[in-house]
C-alpha cells in the first residue's frame, strides 16, 4: 500500500510498512505531536513487544533513515482488532497518511480473519471522527466525560466500530 501526493512543489511517495521495536524512540517523538500526554519511548517499546500488538508506520520511499510520516499502533485479540493510537505528523496532515495507515491495519486484520476493528475517539476531534467515519466506522457507544481538557470541560468518548465480514 502506498499513497502519493505533492506538497509544496514537491512529489512524495509513502509506503505503509510494519512497526518494529526499534521505532519505539521516533513513535514517541511522533505521538507528542499529536496528543497532549505523550506515550514514552518505554512504554511503545513494551507494547510492540506484546504479541498481539502490531502496527504500520508511513516511510517515506527514498528517505530510508527519515522519521515515519505517521504510525497507527493496534491489538488484536479474540478475533477482533483495537487501534491503539493513530497520529500523523503536523505538517503531513490530509495528505492521505491516516487512510493508508488504517487501510493497512484494516488488510492485516482480513488477511487474520478478524471480525470488527474498534476504536474509541475524542468526540471534539472532527478530523478523526472524519476519517473514521469515512473508512465506514460506525458509533456503537459513548462513555461521557472521558477526556480531560485543559480549559474546557471533560469531552465524551466515543466508541466506534468497523464490521470486517
Ligand atoms: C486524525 C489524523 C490521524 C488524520 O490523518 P490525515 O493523514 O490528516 O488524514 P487523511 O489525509 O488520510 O484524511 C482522510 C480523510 O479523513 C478526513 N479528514 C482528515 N482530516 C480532516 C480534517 N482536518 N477535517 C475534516 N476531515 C478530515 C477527510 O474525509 C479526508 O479525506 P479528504 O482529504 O479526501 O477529504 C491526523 O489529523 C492526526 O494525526 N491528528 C492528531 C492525532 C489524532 O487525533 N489521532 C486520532 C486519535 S483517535
Amino acid at each position: 500500500m502506498r499513497t502519493l501526493f505533492s506538497l509544496r512543489g514537491r512529489r512524495r511517495e509513502f509506503l505503509a510498512e510494519r512497526l518494529l521495536s526499534a521505532d519505539a524512540a521516533a513513535l514517541s517523538s511522533l505521538h507528542a505531536d499529536g496528543f497532549a500526554r505523550p506515550w514514552s519511548d518505554g512504554e511503545f517499546a513494551a507494547l510492540l513487544d506484546q504479541e498481539t500488538v502490531f502496527g504500520f508506520a508511513a516511510r517515506e520511499v527514498g528517505r530510508p533513515g527519515a522519521a515515519p510520516g505517521g504510525f497507527v499502533l493496534a491489538r488484536q485479540a479474540a478475533g477482533e482488532g483495537e487501534i491503539l493510537t493513530l497520529v500523523v505528523a503536523p505538517a503531513l496532515r490530509r495528505c492521505g497518511l491516516g487512510w493508508l495507515l488504517m487501510d493497512a491495519v484494516l488488510r492485516e486484520l482480513y488477511a487474520q480473519r478478524a471480525e470488527a476493528l474498534f476504536l474509541e475517539v475524542d468526540e471534539t476531534n472532527r478530523a478523526a471522527v472524519a476519517l473514521y467515519r469515512k473508512l465506514g466506522f460506525s458509533q456503537v457507544g459513548a462513555r461521557p466525560a472521558y477526556y480531560a481538557q485543559k480549559t474546557a470541560p471533560r469531552t465524551a468518548a466515543l466508541v466506534m466500530r468497523r464490521d470486517l465480514v
